[in-house]
């Protein structure tokens, strides 16, 4: 599966064999995370730990990030943990985001954690099995672009987000819904907005564009990400 068509297959595994993976599958992921590329001017860093170094431990292993507080350092984690998610799922094994996952020994960047290992939960058979808003509600415009990055997973599934789609470029712009608004506002819906980029680009690639910028800009309260694009 490409990491497109993972987009509407995914799903968050929450059971899983503990069997540990193989080395060769570990050091896969380890490199494919190194070789993802960061937005600019972030550095954030990850760990592949053993559940053992996570309280309350439900899956084999965990990658943790660490970066300093802010909104494009969580967008950025966003960014590069989706894209993770995604290639973790194409291998035919389950992840979890896990906000709520807190590491044994308390490190003061800690972000969030991502979950994953073996699993039989079986995969999504297509879009019709994600439960998401239609997309006239997040977008400006219908498109299967905008269908594919509808389905991007987010905190408590609150999809803090709308996009606006103009020529050469895609602004995520982020938009608090409901009372989840004021629990995820600060840290996890930034890290949404970051899953959402990393959504969008996949799509944009799939139709052989060629990605110019990705520019996370914070105004006051509002927080947006501006993808521009090569139209070919
Ligand atoms: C930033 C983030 C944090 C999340 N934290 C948790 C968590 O702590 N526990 C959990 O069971 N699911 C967690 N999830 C999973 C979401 O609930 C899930 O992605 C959403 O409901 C959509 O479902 P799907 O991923 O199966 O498409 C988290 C997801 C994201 C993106």
């Amino acid at each position: 599966m490409t990491l497109y068509e993972t987009i509407f297959k995914r799903r968050s595994v929450r059971k899983y064999d503990m069997t540990p993976l193989d080395e060769k599958t570990l050091d896969d992921i380890r490199e494919f995370i190194t070789n993802t590329r960061q937005l600019p001017e972030q550095n954030v860093r990850f760990e592949i730990v053993s559940g053992d170094k996570v309280k309350g431990a439900a899956a084999p292993h965990y990658i943790m990030s660490f970066c300093s507080p802010g909104d494009a350092e969580y967008a950025n984690v966003g960014y590069i943990l989706e894209k993770a998610d995604l290639y973790i799922q194409s291998l035919g094994l389950g992840s979890l985001w896990l906000g709520m996952g807190n590491p044994k020994e308390k490190e003061d960047d800690f972000c969030i954690m991502l979950a994953f290992g073996k699993s039989d939960v079986p995969f999504r058979a297509g879009e019709q099995e994600f439960n998401r808003l239609p997309v006239n509600e997040i977008s400006n415009s219908d498109s299967e672009l905008a269908q594919a990055a509808r389905l991007a997973p987010s905190a408590c599934n609150s999809q803090p987000w709308k996009l606006f789609f103009a020529d050469g470029r895609v602004t995520v712009r982020y938009f608090g819904r409901g009372l989840m608004k004021m629990i995820l506002k600060s840290k996890m819906n930034k890290i949404d907005i970051g899953i959402m980029t990393r959504h969008v680009v996949t799509a944009l690639e799939n139709e052989g564009k060629q990605i110019k910028s990705i520019t996370p800009k914070t105004s006051g309260k509002d927080f947006e990400i501006e993808i521009s694009y090569e139209k070919g």
